[in-house]
């Protein structure tokens, strides 16, 4: 195939006869004839009609019932283009090969099937194989619902514990309890809940689900298929199963845990009893979740559970025990008069215990500018010299308290409730109340704590005054740069947040952008298991990542380059211009020069009259994308969760659609089906 014959420098085709007879290993014999039995016959390349050998007698008249029952008209297999004859054989020569996990079969999205010849293939594998009971499809992993059922029959206490995250709280949430149970003897089957058997769910018996709540209210990218399953109209009775829900958000957004609200709702709603009550988690939530567990505890074993042991020091670096990191490089990835201020920030990782993958996202603890701390103890009329008490922190001077251990940008819902509470004026509690949630966003807009004190005057003691404020939380950045080809360093691309004509700035991106050079920056690795690369090098990847989204492809390229991934790879990137805003121009001009990346695709919204973004890059290149992902490619999109993810989702199934033949419905579900297999991933923000 593509050889050319040295004397005619004709196309040359080659042909190879082999005779192949069966071998079998020992005790493999068994299995491999049933499946020769079941599996379908696929006759000789010279037809292109597929035909099923019929199974044994009882199961033919089993399914002769259930053909009746339905009113089915058996209908004739479907005539197999050249291509799917050629890929179904290799398919069915893979699934005879003895080894082979015995699940039922299901064709790759990528195959190249027709949509129509893809539902019948599936159905006849998921037909032939039906009969096996263990490893169906999805089951959880880890624990399985044999065990489950095999320790409910031994009187042991056992549960489900499935968690949906986007940035790894739930998940590690979700790690820790399952560890405190399974110490207090429950067996515990711990599953995300995209790879959790729906199925199940009714003889889950006992579950827990821990989730976060995404974009306006939703599930995580890796809840999603679980919550459709259960917000089915036809969703099956769950009234043998007792559940709990602990959702995770932040009370900052409109849909407060609303994921997590669903899902309560929802499993009530089709008859599961509550094992104890929902916990809503906002970001300080160590000590809430601490004391749900401990009712779980109680409710599963009658007893507390164990709590984990605090980190020592010589514990890897962790969220609770932060790294403290010497900056190495910071420079405006901006060229001059850009009005965007991106900066690659390098760390040194030297004497830290932190092990990271490209996809993962680094955590950092900032402190706040000294100015905005100035600006807030004069605002709320408070002496600097004042000492408070700080949870974990101690007793400390207000200064220093305000500047590492408490936000002053974005006001709390509690923070402005006790402003209001204080102020002598009515308005602030007026526009709080719930009717007027869409009034408090407009007035809130570009304004940060020090506005609000400004608007709404107090007079507080310092004590009572950071008790109403929301502890600082760290803030997460997508790695930019591979382990494998910067050793003792860590990458990252951070726009810094300036904004309003009172110059405000983000807590943390200015931290870094602005400060970091004055003290050690306090981080961690916070893993994203579900954004990786594909396991097989020569997997092709697509990557939108316009903005700082470009962050951790640049990690993605660099490991790939290092490690000799022979796949294709193929880059969006998108910005305002291209004069100023192009950040890696060199490194991935380079890459695109020498091959390496084999397509770059740019979109600099602001160079042109009409506004461009990496959306009609895809649409213009839709042809080619369908290609690549029939050729199995994995499609990445990272940056902006507001409009640009939702713009690329719409794009990308319009490309299906279009260049896949499928109607909306099914472009749809190919786009879930990529994202069930892991081949389309979100890191979106
Ligand atoms: C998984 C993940 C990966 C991420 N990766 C990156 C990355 O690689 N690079 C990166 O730069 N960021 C990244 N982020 C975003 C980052 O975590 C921070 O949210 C961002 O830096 C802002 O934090 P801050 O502390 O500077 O601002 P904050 O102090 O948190 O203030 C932000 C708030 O300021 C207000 N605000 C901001 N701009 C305006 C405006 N123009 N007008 C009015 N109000 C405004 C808004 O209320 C906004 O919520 C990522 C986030 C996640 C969840
Ligand atoms: C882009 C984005 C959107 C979010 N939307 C919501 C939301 O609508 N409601 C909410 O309560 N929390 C929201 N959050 C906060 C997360 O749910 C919260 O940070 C949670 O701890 C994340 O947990 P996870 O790491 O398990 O995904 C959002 C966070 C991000 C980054």
């Amino acid at each position: 195939h593509g050889a050319t014959d040295a004397l005619s420098l004709q196309p040359e085709l080659k042909f190879c006869a082999v005779a192949l007879s069966k071998v079998h290993p020992e005790g493999d014999l068994q299995a491999q004839t049933q499946a020769d039995a079941a599996m379908a016959e696929v006759p000789g390349m010279e037809t292109d009609v597929l035909t099923i050998q019929r199974t044994t007698p009882v199961l033919g008249a089993v399914a002769d019932l259930l053909e009746a029952a339905l009113r089915l008209e058996p209908l004739p297999p479907p005539v197999l283009s050249a291509a799917e004859t050629t890929y179904l054989s290799g398919f069915i020569s893979g699934l005879k090969t003895p080894g082979a996990r015995g699940h039922v079969p299901v064709l790759p999205v990528a195959a190249p099937i027709a949509p129509a010849t893809r539902l019948w293939l599936d159905g006849v594998f998921a037909g032939l194989l039906s009969r096996a009971t263990e490893g169906a499809p999805d089951a959880p992993t880890g624990v399985t619902a044999g065990d489950l059922a095999r320790a409910h029959g031994a009187q042991q206490q056992s549960i489900a514990l499935l968690w949906a995250s986007q940035t790894g709280n739930s998940e590690a949430l979700a790690e820790r309890l399952a560890a405190q149970l399974k110490q207090a003897g429950i067996v515990v089957a711990l599953c995300c809940m995209a790879d959790y058997a729906v199925g199940e769910l009714g003889k889950a018996g006992k579950i827990i689900l821990i989730s976060s709540t995404y974009g306006d209210g939703d599930a995580p990218d890796n809840g999603k298929s679980f919550w459709e399953f259960l917000a089915e109209d036809n969703a099956p009775k769950l009234e043998h199963l007792s559940y709990a829900v602990c959702g995770l958000g932040d009370s900052s957004y409109d849909q407060f845990c609303q994921h997590g609200k669903n899902l309560d709702t929802r499993l009530a709603e089709l008859g599961a009893q509550r094992l104890v009550g929902r916990l809503d988690c906002d970001s300080d939530y160590e000590a809430e979740v601490n004391d749900w567990i401990q009712l779980i505890g109680k409710r599963l074993t009658g007893a507390p559970l164990c709590y984990e042991a605090p980190p020592s020091a010589q514990a890897p670096h962790s969220k609770n025990n932060p790294f403290a990191a010497r900056l190495l490089a910071n420079t405006k990835l901006n060229g001059p008069a850009a009005d965007k201020d991106t900066r690659f920030i390098s760390l040194s990782l030297a004497g830290a215990n932190l092990r990271f993958e490209p996809g993962d996202a680094l955590g950092v603890w900032p402190s706040n500018c000294p100015d905005l701390v100035d600006e807030v103890l004069e605002r709320a009329g408070l002496k600097d010299d004042a000492r408070v008490a700080v949870d974990k922190a101690g007793n400390l001077p207000l200064r220093q308290a305000l500047r590492d251990n408490f936000e002053l940008t974005r006001p709390s819902r509690e923070t402005l409730e006790f402003i209001a509470e204080r102020s002598a004026s009515p308005e602030l509690k007026t526009l709080l109340a719930a009717s007027r949630n869409s009034d408090l966003k407009q007035w809130l807009y570009g304004k940060q704590l020090a506005d609000v004190l400004a608007a709404f005057p107090i007079k507080v003691a310092a004590q009572e005054f950071v008790a109403a404020l929301k502890h600082i939380q760290p803030r997460l950045y997508s790695i930019s740069s591979s382990p494998r080809a910067y050793r003792g360093e860590v990458h990252l691309t951070v726009a810094a947040v300036r904004y309003g004509s009172r110059n405000r700035k983000g807590t943390c991106s200015t931290f870094l952008a602005d400060r970091a050079h004055e003290r050690d920056v306090p981080m961690f690795v916070q893993a994203s298991s579900h954004f990786r690369l594909p396991a097989d090098p020569a997997t092709p990847v697509i990557m939108i990542g316009p903005g700082t989204g470009i962050a951790p492809f640049r990690a993605f390229l660099q490991d790939r380059r290092v490690c000799g991934a022979r796949g294709r790879n193929w880059l969006f990137f998108g910005e305002r211009h291209q004069a100023t805003d192009f950040y890696y121009r060199d490194e991935l001009s380079g890459m695109r020069k020498d091959g390496f990346l084999t397509e770059l695709s740019l979109a600099f919204s602001r160079d042109q009259a009409e506004k461009r973004y990496v959306q009609h890059c895809l649409t213009e290149g839709g042809a080619d994308i369908w290609a690549w992902l029939q050729d199995g490619a994995n499609l990445y999109v990272c940056g902006d969760a507001g409009s640009m993810a939702r713009d690329v989702e719409t794009t990308l199934r319009s490309i299906i659609e279009r260049h896949g033949g499928l109607s909306p419905e099914t472009a749809q579900d190919y786009l879930r089906l990529l994202a069930r297999e892991k081949r389309y991933l979100r890191d979106v923000y």
